[in-house]
Order: structure tokens, then C-alpha cells, then sequence
């Protein structure tokens, strides 16, 4: 990586980055501690009128003279910088361990394997009890009676309880993966298909950087040991994990993205937020439902009970089209109230236990790895709780990520490996850096194929030149796709592009088409875009500063009477301008700029947005961030789309 002067880029802010400082999105409320950051949803739909573009003009350039020249969104500078500029470090803290007093001695107290459970402990007042977890509905297990002789059981999900002198010492949660019958007859014919087992490894939070800086033991071994090719430009798609995730799931978007800037049309979500939330989605065709129609056993293991799917009241599956389901039984029985005894739902926290939650993730998709030696397998782990909140999260867990790719190598060996990330870390102070502002949108992206492959065909090489370039979700979603169906149709030793019918990206392990590949023709909300800008801080005490502040009020104040909660929340009014930086490049004749913006008492909230100028007229582009917590003074609107706008009338809590 070339090391561009970074004093420069910091002063002149060079990306379009909506910096994000709010939103504590698509996360459980135990992680919300009096610090809350509110919840943020990522904000679909459309603007107001008087915010959006005409979607009349089209062929708006004339197409004859001037407009050969490249315009500055038909290019993608790519940002190329060091990961551990001088910036960063400040913010990195590889001693940080939530576990490190943990008792290395402790053995667990009690044991499942094959379907049996035991005591191993060998004191003899220990009196200890198991029972069943099972699934009974997103939100509730089915729970089993209380066995207290040792012996078969016939779950995959086990919470064993032991006391000492009528007093409970111990409670655990033991998983084991029991094999389904071979699928006899897949729904696709899968004869003359060279098959392989995929599996994903996504790290909640984990950005391109990140990664770099906190998992050098795995990513060595990935990268040398299983020839793994990282992607340093994978662009997010989506604010927060869900409108990242769903997408590679399932193939549809959930937020919209706005072309104002290029006077196109404003593009919008595959699904809106009510038929996301309120339909069960076990009959769309998802990575899952067709992986098994291929003759594939599914995995899915997320360490968040509310999950990327149901997160805060959204349905999720009826009955998940997922063979091994780790979150809900596991999840349920650690985090609901009345699921698990009061000492198991303690026994993965305190740090007493050299345990997380990215443990039993990682136990669970090992006996996963481990199992069906005749069957294919797909498997997702989604890591949450180790990245979410912490520059500093994942350094001590590198040493269990490298482990799992050890212990497993052999059918690693055999297998599609993805590491992923969802999208960079949201929070905290990180964000104002040229690399912290970055990597929330830049989360990492890694594939190693299986070792057959890397002799046979040119995947490799053709992986590593696709890293070169500005890549999304949706690209990888493609790649799996391609996996599952088209490569392996053709012995993987297919090269050219293919457009998947009905697909928005292009796998990448075969070329990519040479359209230029930019932020205007992937489908990456502008918002999100990793491609670089020059911009030059301008002062903020001008006329134009005031008048472009006063649209941004003016914005915010038009979701606010859009969602009808203008009875119930404060007109915003413009204090003064934060910070304004115009972009080098004129835009069709607009002069862009990035603005934020401080609202009058008693809100005080910041607001930040794209803007542009053209013809004398302001118009705010995409979507207006708050810049600032804004903790409890929405309580009085549910709606996570109108909340970083309001500030509540009446301030009664
Ligand atoms: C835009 O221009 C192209 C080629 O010049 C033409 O085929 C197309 O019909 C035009 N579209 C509109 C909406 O005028
Ligand atoms: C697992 O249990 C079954 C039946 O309980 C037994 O037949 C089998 O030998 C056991 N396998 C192993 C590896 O212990
Ligand atoms: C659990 O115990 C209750 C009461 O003894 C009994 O009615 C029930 O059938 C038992 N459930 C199972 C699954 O064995
Ligand atoms: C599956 O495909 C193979 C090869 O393409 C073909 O020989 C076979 O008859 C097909 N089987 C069925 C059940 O359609
Ligand atoms: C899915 O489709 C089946 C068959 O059409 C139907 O019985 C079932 O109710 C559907 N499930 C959901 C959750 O919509
Ligand atoms: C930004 O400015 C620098 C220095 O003036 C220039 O070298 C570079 O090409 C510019 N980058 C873009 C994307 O315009």
C-alpha cells in the first residue's frame, strides 16, 4: 500500500463518508448501557418532493459535446492508505481483553458427546441436572424436563446445571450437531456437479483495516496456509448489518439509493421495511433454501438472540429453512428471561470463564465442519458481540479464529472459506479519522477456495485482480451463487463474466465485466461510497454556510412532518454550521458539499448531509445523518427512522 500524505486527506476530508456517529442499530438493548446511543434505523424510502431530483430529465447531459470527459463519479479513486498511520493509533489497544483473568484451569463441569451427557467433574457432592433446549418460535425455546441421571439425550442444545450443598456452582450450555439422513433426492438435479462445502465466518463490525490490524494469526494463516485473497475494497451496502446481511441472503436491498446527484432516479429497496418486518420469510428463496434444494446440509449460528433477522420486532422465519440453528435454542436459553437457569444466563459473562459467545460459535461450526463426511455443507457463523462496539474487540479472539481454521483443516482444505465483515465500526470517537471514517464502510472480505482449485484453474490470479477494484455484498453474494451453481457446472474452469439473471453483482471468481466499476454503476448508496474525493474545508461563517444549514434544518424538519410527528417532536431551527467541505470537482455544473450542522436549543442536535448547489438552489442529497447522540430525547416516537430527527416536545423521562 502506497502511503499518500495523510495530513491532506484529513484536513481536506476526502471521501463522501455520511459519518454516523448515532445509530446503535441493529443491537441488543443489554448492550445499551446508560451511554445509549438511541437506535438508528437506516432510512429507506423516499425523500420528500421538494428534496428529490426531477426524474424527468433524463439524457440531461445532451450526449454531444461536453460530456465526453469522464465525469467524477464515472471514476473510482480507491483509497489507498496505511493501516497503521499514525491516526489509528491512538484508538488501538491490542492488551484490551475483556477475559483476561479468566481461570485457564476450569474444565466444565459437565459433558455432551454423542448424544450423551455425563459429569466429569470428579467431585463427589457435585449433583448436577441437564435438560433440552429446542426451538419453539423465534422468541421462545421449547424446553424439556430436568434429567438428573447421565445419559442419552436426544438435542442438540444442552444447559446442565450442577450444585454443591443445595447451592447452584455451575450451569453451562453444551451444543452438539446431529447429523440429518442423507436428502435423498435434492430438488435440483445435482449429477456432474463438482460440489463444495462453503463456509462463511462473518465478524459483526470487522472492517478491511481492522482485520489487518487486529487478526494477524489468522489472516497469516488464511492468506499463506490456505491461500486466502483479501479484498481491500469491498464497499457496505446497507447503514448496519441487517441491510448488509439480507442482501447476501437473499439478494434483495433493503435501503434505496439515491441518484439525484447524477439526475437519475432514485432507486428503492427491494423490500421496504414493513414486508421485511412483518411477513415471515421462510418461503423467499434465500443462500439457505437453495443450498439445500443443491443437496447441501445449512448452518446458521448468530451469538444474539434477537438476530440479524428479527431485530427489534421483525418476524424472521416461521420454521428457519436452516438444518443446524444455532441462535435460538442457544441464544434464547443464555439471554431470555425464564429460558435458561439464572446460572447459566451468567456463565459466558464476568469473564471467569475463558468462554464467549464467539466460542460456542465456533464449537458449534467446528462439530458442523466436522460432520456429514458424505453430505455437502454451507455454514454461516455471524460473530456480534465480539467487534460491535470496540476498535479493540477482536484482538483477543484472534487466536480462536486461527485455531478453528487449524482444527479444521483438513475439510477446510475441501472448502469455499469467506471471512467477512458486515460493515466497519459505528461508534465512538474512531470515526472522526480518515481511517475510522472509512472503514465503516469498508468491511473486510476474504475467500480462500478449496486447494484443488488453486492448481487447476485461474482463480486465483482472477480473484487477486478483481481485488484490485471497488467491490460490494452484492458481488459476493454473486460469487456464492457461482459456487453453487454456474462454476460448479463447469469444473470451475470458467473465466468469463456472467450476469446471474436477476442478480445486482458479479462473482469474483471469474472476471468481472470491464464496465467501469464506481459507486454510480454498483448498486452503493453514495452514502456509502469508498471512492475518493477531493474536498477543501470552507469557512463556515458565510452567507452560503448559513443558507445551506438552514436546508439541512429544512430537511430534517420535512421527515419529520412525513412521518407525521410534527405534534410530537420540535421544529428543528438552524444554529450554525459546523463544518463545510466542497468537493474539487463540479458535479454538471453543482457544486457539491458535505455540511454539518448544529441545530438551535433546546435539541442541540447535529445534523450531517450531502449538498449541492446548482443554479443558485440547494438541494439535500440522499439521506441526513445525526451526528450526535441523541440518547433518550426521541423516547416519545417509536419509529427508528424518524428518531435521530426528533427531539421530543415533551422531554418527561
Ligand atoms: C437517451 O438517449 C439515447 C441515445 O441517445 C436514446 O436511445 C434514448 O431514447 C434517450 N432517452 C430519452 C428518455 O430521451
Ligand atoms: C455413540 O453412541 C451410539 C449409541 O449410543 C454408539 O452405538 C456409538 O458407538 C457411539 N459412538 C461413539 C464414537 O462413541
Ligand atoms: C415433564 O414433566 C411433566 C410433569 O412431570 C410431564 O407432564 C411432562 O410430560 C414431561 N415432559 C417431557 C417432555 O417429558
Ligand atoms: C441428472 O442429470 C444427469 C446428467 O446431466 C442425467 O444423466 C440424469 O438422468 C439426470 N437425473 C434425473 C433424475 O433427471
Ligand atoms: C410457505 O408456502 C407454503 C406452501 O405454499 C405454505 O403452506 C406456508 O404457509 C408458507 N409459509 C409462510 C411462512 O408463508
Ligand atoms: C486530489 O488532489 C491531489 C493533489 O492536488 C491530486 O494529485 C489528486 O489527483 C486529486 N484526486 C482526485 C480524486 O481528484
Amino acid at each position: 500500500m502506497q502511503n499518500l500524505p495523510f495530513g491532506a486527506f484529513v484536513v481536506s476530508g476526502c471521501m463522501i463518508v455520511y459519518v454516523i456517529f448515532l445509530g446503535f442499530a441493529s443491537y441488543s438493548p443489554t448492550f445499551v448501557p446508560e451511554n445509549t446511543y438511541g437506535v438508528y434505523h437506516a432510512i429507506v424510502g423516499k425523500l420528500p418532493k421538494m428534496y428529490q431530483q426531477s426524474e424527468t430529465k433524463e439524457n440531461i447531459s445532451g450526449d454531444t459535446d461536453t460530456s465526453n470527459e469522464l465525469e467524477p463519479w464515472d471514476k473510482c479513486v480507491l483509497p489507498k492508505y496505511d493501516v497503521w498511520d499514525d491516526q489509528i493509533i491512538p484508538y488501538v489497544n491490542p492488551d484490551r481483553n475483556p477475559i483476561k483473568d479468566c481461570d485457564t484451569s476450569f474444565k466444565p463441569f459437565t459433558a455432551l458427546k454423542n448424544s450423551s451427557w455425563s459429569i466429569v467433574n470428579k467431585n463427589k457432592n457435585l449433583e448436577c441436572k441437564a435438560r433440552c433446549h429446542s426451538r419453539k418460535s423465534d422468541r421462545a425455546n421449547k424446553i424439556g424436563n430436568w434429567s438428573f441421571t447421565p445419559g442419552s439425550v436426544d438435542c442438540e442444545f444442552l444447559e446442565a446445571v450442577c450444585s454443591e450443598d443445595k447451592k447452584e456452582v455451575y450451569g453451562y450450555l453444551h451444543s452438539q450437531v446431529i447429523p440429518k439422513p442423507p436428502i435423498e433426492k435434492p430438488n435440483i438435479n445435482t449429477t456432474g456437479l463438482m460440489q463444495f462445502d462453503v463456509f462463511v465466518i462473518l465478524l459483526d463490525s470487522l472492517s478491511y483495516s481492522q482485520g489487518k490490524r487486529s487478526l494477524p494469526r489468522t489472516l497469516s494463516y488464511f492468506t499463506n496456509h490456505m491461500d486466502g485473497v483479501i479484498f481491500p475494497y469491498m464497499n457496505k451496502i446497507g447503514e448496519n448489518s441487517r441491510p448488509n446481511g439480507v442482501p447476501i441472503w437473499f439478494g434483495k436491498s433493503l435501503e434505496k439509493v439515491d441518484r439525484s446527484l447524477f439526475d437519475e432516479k432514485l432507486i428503492p429497496p427491494d423490500w421496504s421495511h414493513k414486508y421485511f418486518c412483518n411477513t415471515f420469510k421462510d418461503n423467499e428463496t434465500s443462500l439457505f433454501s437453495e443450498f439445500h434444494d443443491y443437496g447441501y446440509r445449512t448452518f446458521l449460528a448468530e451469538d444474539w438472540a434477537e438476530g440479524t433477522m428479527n431485530w427489534p420486532n421483525c418476524v424472521g422465519f416461521d420454521k428457519p429453512p436452516i438444518d443446524h440453528f444455532m441462535r435460538l435454542p442457544f441464544q434464547n436459553a443464555y439471554e431470555r428471561r425464564n429460558q435458561g437457569a439464572a446460572i447459566t444466563q451468567k456463565h459466558l459473562k464476568g469473564g471467569k470463564l475463558c468462554r464467549q459467545t464467539h466460542n460456542t460459535l465456533l464449537d458449534y461450526m467446528g462439530q458442523f465442519t466436522d460432520a456429514y463426511p458424505d453430505q455437502k455443507k454451507f455454514g454461516w457463523m455471524w460473530a456480534i458481540d465480539l467487534g460491535h462496539n470496540s476498535e479493540n474487540g477482536f484482538t483477543h479472539a484472534d487466536k480462536d479464529f486461527h485455531n478453528y481454521l487449524i482444527k479444521h483443516r483438513k475439510q477446510l482444505e475441501n472448502s469455499f472459506v469467506f471471512i467477512l465483515g458486515d460493515h466497519g465500526l459505528r461508534f465512538g470517537d474512531v470515526r472522526n479519522t480518515f481511517i475510522g471514517a472509512l472503514d465503516v464502510n469498508n468491511p473486510f472480505t476474504g475467500v480462500s477456495i478449496p486447494r484443488i482449485l488453486r492448481r487447476t484453474t485461474d482463480i486465483l490470479s482472477i480473484m487477486s485482480e478483481n481485488a484490485k477494484n471497488i467491490q460490494s455484498h452484492f458481488d459476493t453474494r454473486a460469487t456464492i451463487l457461482d459456487i453453487m451453481k454456474y462454476q460448479s457446472a463447469r469444473s470451475f474452469a470458467e473465466t468469463e463474466p456472467y450476469q446471474i439473471p436477476g442478480e445486482k453483482g458479479h462473482s469474483y471468481i471469474r472476471k468481472q465485466p470491464s464496465t467501469p466499476r464506481n459507486c454510480r454503476t454498483m448498486p452503493v448508496p453514495l452514502e456509502y461510497c469508498i471512492c475518493q474525493f477531493n474536498k477543501t474545508k470552507i469557512a463556515t461563517n458565510t452567507a452560503n454556510a448559513e443558507a445551506i444549514g438552514k436546508a439541512l434544518a429544512l430537511a430534517v424538519n420535512a421527515q419529520i412532518e412525513d412521518g407525521n410527528f410534527a405534534d410530537k417532536c420540535i421544529k428543528m431551527e438552524w444554529e450554525k454550521t459546523i463544518s463545510l467541505l466542497e468537493y474539487e470537482h463540479k458535479f454538471r455544473g453543482a457544486t457539491l458539499y458535505r455540511v454539518t450542522a448544529e441545530m438551535k436549543e433546546p435539541s442541540k442536535a447535529q445534523f450531517r448531509a450531502s449538498v449541492k448547489i446548482v443554479d443558485g438552489n440547494i438541494k439535500v442529497l440522499g439521506m441526513v445523518e445525526r451526528s450526535n447522540k441523541y440518547g433518550k430525547t426521541a423516547d416519545c416516537i417509536k419509529s427508528e427512522h424518524h428518531r435521530p430527527y426528533c427531539y421530543c416536545k415533551n422531554q418527561k423521562n
